[in-house]
């Protein structure tokens, strides 16, 4: 271990400890938003990588990199427990975080395959995700495990989580963008949408729209908060109820601040962390 890492465990022994969420960017702030209603007081820590987003069209080891780097930072803040709030990060590099460090219990986010598969009426169901996510060998294990009766489409969104970054949710970019990454999933009859990327949760609104009516969507926030409580909560000591509610970003805390106050039906602390000099460009 080198020293700046050694600097950073001793560092972890004196911090709250608390439940780190993380995400390529602001997208993992709808997990975090279900997380927070159902664990009201816990000390929670998110940090938006916002600096080096959007994850879906960059390299493994670029994000395994960055998930590496997310990770040993939200340990060395005193987290016990972490969700990777993006779909991305848990398709490429998570059996990475979990090798190199054992000890720190990991809940990671996928697709809604399962949930879609039990929802649908006419056995056609849409995958929206990150082409990074949509090329992964655990999403087309995934899409195996539905046998047959099923159909899915799955339908790579070059772009969109980098619009929804942005923070403007009504510009007529992004809605052009959705509106031309769900064609493929209404001319293919599909009566269920999976939102593969915790970005798109929200748009979601934008996605009903475009897919009309009767369309279900599927967004399994809430599951994997519920995982998330039964699994990390036990680990928090009881909670102090002063600065539960932490956000970092690798990108600019302004920026973080306007989102943050826009989407989150609760007050937080905002501020920017600088990025590993090593990270891969
Ligand atoms: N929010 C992320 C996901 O769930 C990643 C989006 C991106 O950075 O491309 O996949």
């Amino acid at each position: 271990m080198d020293a700046h890492l050694q600097f950073r465990e001793r560092n972890a022994q004196a911090k709250t400890p608390c439940i780190g969420v993380c995400d390529s960017g602001v997208g993992g702030l709808s997990v975090l938003r279900s997380l927070r209603a159902q664990l009201p007081d816990a000390p929670l820590l998110y940090v938006a990588d916002s600096g080096h987003a959007p994850y879906g069209e960059r390299s493994n080891e670029y994000i395994i990199d960055r998930s590496r780097w997310i990770m040993d930072h939200l340990v060395a803040e005193g987290a016990v427990g972490i969700v990777i709030a993006c779909n991305t990060a848990t398709a490429i590099a998570v059996p990475e975080l979990r090798s190199s460090r054992p000890g720190i219990p990991i809940v990671g986010v996928e697709p809604g395959l399962k949930p879609a598969a039990i929802t649908t009426r006419n056995g056609r169901i849409g995958v929206m995700a990150t082409p990074g996510t949509i090329a992964s060998e655990k999403f087309r294990v995934l899409m195996q495990a539905q046998g047959n009766g099923v159909t899915i489409t799955p339908r790579p969104c070059p772009g969109l989580a980098r619009l929804i970054e942005e923070g403007d949710l009504n510009s007529s970019q992004l809605r052009e963008a959705i509106d031309g990454h769900t064609a493929l999933l209404r001319a293919a009859g599909v009566d269920t949408v999976v939102l593969g990327c915790t970005h798109y949760a929200f748009v979601r609104h934008h996605i009903e729209a475009a897919m009309g009516h009767g369309v279900r969507i599927i967004d399994t926030a809430d599951a994997v908060a519920r995982h998330a409580v039964n699994t990390l909560g036990p680990l928090l000591p009881a909670a102090d109820a002063t600065d539960t509610m932490r956000l970092q970003t690798t990108g600019e805390a302004d920026r973080l601040r306007a989102i943050a106050s826009a989407w989150l039906p609760f007050l937080c602390t905002v501020e920017s962390i600088s990025t590993a000099a090593e990270t891969l460009p």
